[in-house]
């Protein structure tokens, strides 16, 4: 099983070593062989190649079973050419993947219930959502300038989306809350968007064949404060590119951190793209300060979907969980009377667990 492994920028490094750690670990114990080329790509690989994703990167990965990512950018990279910048990099290689399903699983364990903002009234016993976000088109890839015009300048990017586009990241929705609790909400802006007015034409041609799947339409707006008010009325949210990115995020607070949620993407070739959602964090990189447990996630759900290692999938979870049981937690899911531990020593306990 050949692995591609993108350390990246800020805490990228950090917590992608205690993911490799915990695929040591599943390597000994499954006795399966990784291998793994690191590859440059964002701040890294600028600083190394001028450019934020090199072709040998590119190749390496497009020969690679799966790619597990840290994070990349930081303020250092921030005045760059957007073309150039280490996001540019990210965006490239999801593109040269065609990887446009991004699974980003919002699961709360109940341990870290107090970590989470909402009451507890709010939350229920858990949460368990499913956001699955649109992640090679749409606005973030659409043509982008700016102009001069006689009051000074203007900037645009376009946003724009194809019945194809659409219908194929639906499908796999489909097949998602199939294997959930079968509904699914399609969150747009169709109140104002003509995309989102092709997303609901073409979605609901498409639930017409899972008739026994329930599809209803929400307003990003009124779905970001629903987020907030009744999490669980949700089971998969379908969602284009930009509000995915936006809702993921505060889906994540809501099982108590943004350090605890990993993603999956995958596409059109069997290659998968693992990343937790996180960012590079740079105020606290090189600190041993932040939470490994979402990238330790991403090789979960690596495990799962490229390589249909379902079992080893459930080890990695069930450690984190007996992680958590005994009170052991990073700062920024810390609560009072737990055990206050580093990335290292997070990564270390999963580990000795599985
Ligand atoms: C994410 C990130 C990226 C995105 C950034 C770093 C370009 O926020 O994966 O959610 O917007 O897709
Ligand atoms: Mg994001």
């Amino acid at each position: 099983m050949k692995l591609a492994v993108i350390k990246g920028d800020g805490i990228g490094p950090e917590v992608v070593n205690q993911a490799v750690k915990v695929i040591g670990v599943i390597s000994k114990k499954y006795k399966c062989n990784f291998q793994y080329q690191e590859v440059l790509m964002g701040g890294a690989a600028i600083d190394e190649t001028g450019v934020p994703l090199p072709d040998e990167t590119i190749e390496i990965c497009k020969n690679s079973d799966a790619v597990l990512l840290g994070a990349v950018g930081g303020p250092k990279w921030d005045k760059i050419s957007r073309n150039l910048r280490p996001e540019a990099g990210l965006l490239q290689i999801r593109r040269q993947l065609g990887v446009f399903a991004n699974l980003r699983p919002a699961i709360m364990f109940p341990q870290l219930k107090s970590a989470s903002p909402l009451k507890e009234e709010i939350l229920g016993n858990n949460l368990d959502l499913m956001i699955v976000r649109e992640l090679t088109g749409g606005i973030y890839f659409g043509e982008k300038n700016r102009e001069d015009i006689e009051c000074g300048k203007k900037a645009w990017d376009i946003m724009g989306y194809s019945t194809p586009e659409i219908s194929r990241i639906a499908k796999v929705a489909f097949e998602i809350a199939q294997k959930r609790n079968k509904k699914i909400t399609l969150v747009d802006k169709s109140n104002v968007l003509e995309n989102s007015r092709l997303w609901r034409e073409v979605v609901s041609e498409i639930a017409k064949e899972y008739p026994h799947i329930d599809l209803d339409y929400m307003y990003v707006d009124n779905a970001a404060m629903q987020l907030i008010r009744n999490p669980n009325q949700f089971d998969v949210i379908l969602t284009g590119n930009m509000f995915g990115d936006i809702l993921s995020d505060e889906a994540s607070m809501l099982t108590g951190s943004l350090g605890m949620l990993a993603s999956a993407s995958v596409g059109e070739n069997k290659i998968g793209l693992y990343e937790p959602i996180h960012g590079s964090a740079p105020d606290i990189a090189g600190q041993d300060k932040a939470n490994p447990i979402a990238a330790i996630m991403s090789v979960a759900m690596m495990l799962r979907y490229s390589f249909d290692m379902e079992e080893a999938a459930k080890d990695i979870e069930n450690a984190i969980s007996k992680v958590l049981d005994k009170g052991y937690r990073t700062v920024d899911i810390m609560g009072d009377g737990m055990i206050e531990v580093g990335t290292e020593k997070m990564g270390e306990l999963i580990s000795e667990k599985i």
